[in-house]
């Protein structure tokens, strides 16, 4: 079987870093070993109103952010077909279908969702249409036949969801029409959920602790050199720790052997600037300006490239209804084999 690629991010904030190292460059390298039939990128807008409703704005203005946060990543419009969620209205029924299959309590045990719950302060008022995410979300991979998802590891649960909803669906309609799809996770384990640069667990708009894709040289310099490190390590003599530190974490996710020729020639690798960290007599600052040097070099063509394709933002709305259109005849399709799989295909019957 071919592959079929499919993944997606809410249009809810520019991109991170975290993003970067989570998903984006996973999906680059698939999309340059071209070891797939089709590999959809979609803005999932729809999904991102399940908690933003009420905020059309912010959804709204992002898609254009996130389109130019990929494109400027280098992913290739020639490559892949990124499309717009709320553009394929055939994934809601998709979704309708796939509720029959699942409890609520399997919903409420979701543990990505159980977590966005409490942060969101929801109480007892949930939104269901919040609840039920996960299962557009299915809707989303089935609906295209995709089968390898490259996100990051909070989306484990809505994968696990997919794969219990393909099997459900198919016992209970005695068919194998859907695919079990598999996440592709980073292969350095770092990569799975980059902390804030305040040393939180996650990254978070609202927590201030980002440092995003298009952030300008000044802004990430300055990010960067207020980081949290170790906070027992107050002179350069004392011994530090490199676990929890969050210079020595984007490090592990970031770091080459070639930025040591070209930026710390004094150390071979990582190993040896921990070591010496850890044996005391190694500064913050110098940690700090090694990262912030990595960062910007990572950084500064993503950052130019984003500026220009940022200067024509109705290319870009062009790139995404082109992909819509494309995305919305393969969803239409299967759209029809899922209700003939149902046995709701009535027009069918009459047909000679
Ligand atoms: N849940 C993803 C996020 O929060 C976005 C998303 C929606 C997605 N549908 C998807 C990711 C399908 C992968 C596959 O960013």
């Amino acid at each position: 079987m071919k592959n079929i690629i499919l993944t997606g991010d809410r249009p809810t904030g520019k991109l991170h870093i975290g993003h970067f190292v989570g998903s984006l460059r996973s999906r680059i390298k698939l999309q340059n070993e071209g070891n797939y039939e089709k590999f959809y990128v979609m803005i999932a807008d729809a999904q991102a109103l399940t908690d933003n409703f009420d905020n059309i704005d912010k959804v709204k203005n992002n898609i254009l952010e996130v389109a130019l946060d990929y494109l400027a990543c280098g992913l290739d419009p020639n490559k892949v077909t990124f499309f717009i969620q709320s553009e394929i209205s055939e994934l809601t029924e998709f979704t309708f279908y796939y509720m029959n299959l699942v409890t609520l309590s399997r919903l409420q045990r979701n543990p990505t969702v159980k977590t966005e719950i409490n942060q969101k302060e929801f109480g007892k008022s949930i939104p269901t249409g919040f609840l039920c995410y996960p299962i557009s979300q299915a809707a989303d991979i089935t609906a295209f036949n995709a089968n390898l998802i490259p996100v990051g590891d909070d989306q484990l649960p809505m994968i696990e969801q997919t794969r219990e909803i393909v099997r459900s669906f198919n016992s209970v309609y005695k068919c194998d029409l859907l695919v079990e799809p598999k996440e592709i996770l980073p292969e350095n384990k770092t990569c799975f959920r980059l902390p804030g640069t305040d040393g939180k667990a996650k990254m978070s708009k609202s927590l201030g602790n980002c440092i995003y894709i298009s952030d300008e040289e000044s802004v990430l310099k300055q990010k960067v050199y207020s980081m949290y490190t170790d906070p027992n390590h107050i002179k350069v003599s004392d011994p530090g720790n490199v676990e929890g530190n969050v210079v020595f974490i984007y490090l592990d996710a970031f770091c080459e052997d070639k930025y040591f020729e070209k930026y710390l020639p004094e150390y071979k690798n990582l190993d040896e600037l921990k070591a010496h960290y850890t044996r005391g007599g190694l500064g913050d600052m110098k940690i700090k300006n090694f990262l912030f040097n990595i960062l910007n070099d990572v950084l500064t063509p993503i950052r130019e490239r984003r500026k220009e394709l940022a200067k024509e933002p109705e290319k870009i709305f062009e790139i995404l209804f082109k992909g819509s259109d494309e995305a919305k005849v393969v969803a239409k399709t299967n759209l029809l084999k899922l209700k003939k799989a149902i046995g709701i295909d009535y027009r069918s019957y009459f047909k000679k």
